[in-house]
C-alpha cells in the first residue's frame, strides 16, 4: 500500500519488461527522511566508516541494483530560520562526506555495481574534475557516472568565492559550455591508442596523438591537453535531473539518464512526456535517454507488518529537519509560518521544481505547511511505498506503467536497513517477475555502467552531443 493509492491485486506471471533500479543515497546521517536516524534499526551512526559503504555496495550488487547514486551538495541548508541550526541538529544532509573519495573502496568489493556521483559544474574546476572522473572510470573499470548539477544554494556560492548564486537560467548556459569543454577533455584530447607503454621504443605516450583542447569560451579557458587519458567509457555515464524549463533543455542536451522526483504519477508522467517529445524534436530516438523516478520503499513480510513499520517510523520524524530540507531545496523559509496556511509558488534562484511540485503543478490539491512538512519528513518529495514484496513490486509496476519511466531511484527511510530489506525481499520478487536479470553474475563480464543502463556500447551514443568532439 502506498501513500497515494491502493494497488490492484497481483495477477502476475513472469514477463520481460526490464526495470532498472538505482539506490538513491547520500553520505550523510539524513538524506530524505529527517529524524529517522534515531530509529533503532538505523545504522547511520557508522556513516563515516568505509565498512558502512562497502557493505551497502555489496548488498546492492546482490540485489540487482544498476548503481548506487550519491547525491551531493556544496553547502549547508541554512534557509530555514535563517541559519543552519535545524539542519545540523537533525543531521540533515550534514555532516556530508565527499562521495568521490569513497568510490574506489566500494568498487574494490564489487564487480558490476555502478556509482553515480553528483558533482557541481558551478563550483568545480572543469580541468581537474575531468581528471577525477577519468581516474574513477579507470579504477572502476567503467562503472562511474556523473550526475551533472548546477546547484541551488546561496550557502554554496558564499563559501566558494561568489557573493551570491549565478541566476538560475544562466547557471545552465554556463553549464552548457562546461560540458562542451568536458567532452573535449574526455573525447578529444587523447586519441584511442595514444598510451603505448612501449618499453622497447621508450615511448609511454605518443605525443602526436594527444591534442590540446584549445577551449576559449565565454566562461572557461583551457588551452592544453587533458591531464589523463580517458577510461573505458570515455565520458563518464551522464545523469541529469534538471526539471525547470531551462533545466529540462540542459538535461535533454546532455543527460543519458534523467531523474525525477514527483509525488504523483501524473506529475512524473508530464515530465516524462516532455523528455520523450524533446528527444523527438531533436531527431533522437524516444528511448535515447533512460528515465528514473524516486520512490521510498518500506517492505516487510506482510502488508500489515509493513504498514506497522511505516507507522512506527512516523514517531521519529523531525518536522524542523523536514522544513530545513525544504528550505534548502527551494530557498523558501517557512519558519514561523502558520502550519495551516496554504503553500504558494514563488520564483527563486534555488530549485524551482521542488516548490512547483506542491503548488502550481498540483492543481487538485491545496497543500498547507503542515501537510508539506509531514509529507517531506518521510521520503522527501517522492512517494512512499509500503507493503509486502508483492505489493511493492505491484506498486513499482503501476508507477512504471503510469509514468513511462524506465526505472526507479530507491530511497531508504531507515538507512541502510530499508535498502537491505529491499534486496532481501523485493529483488527476488522482481526477479521472479522477470523485471530484474535472474542471476546478475551470469551476465556480468566486465560491463561498463553505460552498457548496463543503456544496453548499448561503452561509449557515448553517436547522436549524443558529446560524440561530436570524438577523435
Ligand atoms: C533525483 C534527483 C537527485 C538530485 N540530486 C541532486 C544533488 O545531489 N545535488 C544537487 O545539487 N542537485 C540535485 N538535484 C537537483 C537537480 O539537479 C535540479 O537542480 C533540480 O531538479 C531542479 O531543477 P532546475 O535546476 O531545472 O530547477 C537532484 C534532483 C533530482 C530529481
Amino acid at each position: 500500500m502506498s501513500s497515494s493509492a491502493a494497488p490492484a491485486p497481483s495477477t502476475h506471471s513472469a514477463h520481460s519488461t526490464p526495470m532498472l533500479i538505482n539506490a538513491f543515497d547520500m553520505m550523510v546521517p539524513v538524506h530524505q527522511s529527517p529524524g529517522l536516524w534515531r530509529h533503532p534499526d538505523s545504522g547511520v551512526g557508522q556513516f563515516a566508516t568505509l565498512e558502512y559503504w562497502t557493505s551497502l555496495a555489496r548488498t546492492l550488487e546482490d540485489g540487482g541494483f544498476a548503481s548506487l547514486f550519491l547525491a551531493d551538495i556544496p553547502g549547508l541548508y541554512d534557509v530555514y530560520g535563517g541559519s543552519a541550526e535545524a539542519a545540523l541538529r537533525g543531521g540533515v544532509q550534514a555532516p556530508l562526506l565527499d562521495p568521490l573519495v569513497m568510490v574506489p573502496a566500494m568498487a574494490a568489493v564489487t564487480e558490476r555495481l555502478g556509482f553515480g556521483v553528483t558533482a557541481s559544474v558551478t563550483y568545480e574546476a572543469p580541468y581537474l574534475l575531468a581528471r577525477t572522473f577519468a581516474t574513477l572510470d579507470h579504477v572502476t573499470r567503467g562503472r562511474i557516472a556523473w550526475n551533472v548539477v548546477t546547484s541551488y544554494q546561496d550557502s554554496a556560492a558564499r563559501n566558494l568565492g561568489m557573493l551570491r548564486q549565478i541566476p538560475h537560467d544562466e547557471r545552465y548556459d554556463r553549464a552548457d559550455e562546461y560540458m562542451d569543454l568536458m567532452y573535449k577533455l574526455f573525447e578529444g584530447s587523447y586519441e584511442p591508442g595514444a598510451v603505448l607503454a612501449d618499453a622497447e621504443a621508450g615511448v609511454f605516450v605518443d605525443p602526436s596523438r594527444v591534442h590540446p583542447v584549445e577551449h576559449d569560451g565565454r566562461y572557461f579557458s583551457v588551452p592544453d591537453q587533458a591531464l589523463t587519458h580517458p577510461g573505458p567509457q570515455g565520458t563518464p555515464f551522464l545523469f541529469q535531473a534538471g526539471a525547470s524549463r531551462r533545466g529540462q533543455q540542459f538535461a535533454l542536451d546532455h543527460g543519458e539518464a534523467i531523474f525525477f522526483i514527483g509525488n504523483t504519477p501524473e506529475l512524473v508522467r508530464g515530465w516524462v512526456d516532455g523528455v520523450r517529445s524533446g528527444l523527438r524534436e531533436r531527431g533522437r530516438a524516444e528511448d535515447a535517454v533512460k528515465i528514473f523516478t524516486m520512490a521510498t520503499v518500506v517492505v516487510a513480510d506482510t502488508d500489515e507488518e509493513a504498514q506497522d513499520r511505516l507507522d512506527g517510523y512516523r514517531k521519529y520524524v523531525d518536522i524542523d529537519g523536514a522544513l530545513s530540507l525544504f528550505g534548502g531545496w527551494t530557498g523558501v523559509d517557512l519558519a514561523g509560518a502558520d502550519p495551516d496556511s496554504a503553500l504558494e509558488y514563488v520564483a527563486t534562484d534555488a530549485n524551482q521544481s521542488a516548490l512547483a511540485a506542491f503548488t502550481k503543478l498540483s492543481p487538485d490539491r491545496q497543500w498547507t505547511v503542515r501537510d508539506l512538512a509531514e509529507f517531506v519528513a518521510i521520503g522527501g518529495r517522492g512517494p512512499v511505498i509500503a507493503g509486502s514484496a508483492q505489493t511493492v513490486a505491484d506498486e513499482l509496476e503501476r508507477w512504471q506503467e503510469a509514468t513511462g519511466v524506465d526505472g526507479f531511484n530507491i530511497s531508504a527511510a531507515v538507512r541502510p536497513a530499508d535498502l537491505e530489506r529491499f534486496t532481501a525481499l523485493v529483488s527476488p520478487e522482481l526477479r521472479r517477475r522477470g523485471l530484474l536479470p535472474e542471476d546478475p553474475s551470469a551476465s556480468s563480464g566486465t560491463r561498463t555502467l553505460r552498457e548496463t543502463v543503456m544496453g548499448a556500447g561503452p561509449r557515448l551514443a553517436d547522436d549524443h552531443r558529446g560524440a561530436d568532439y570524438r577523435r
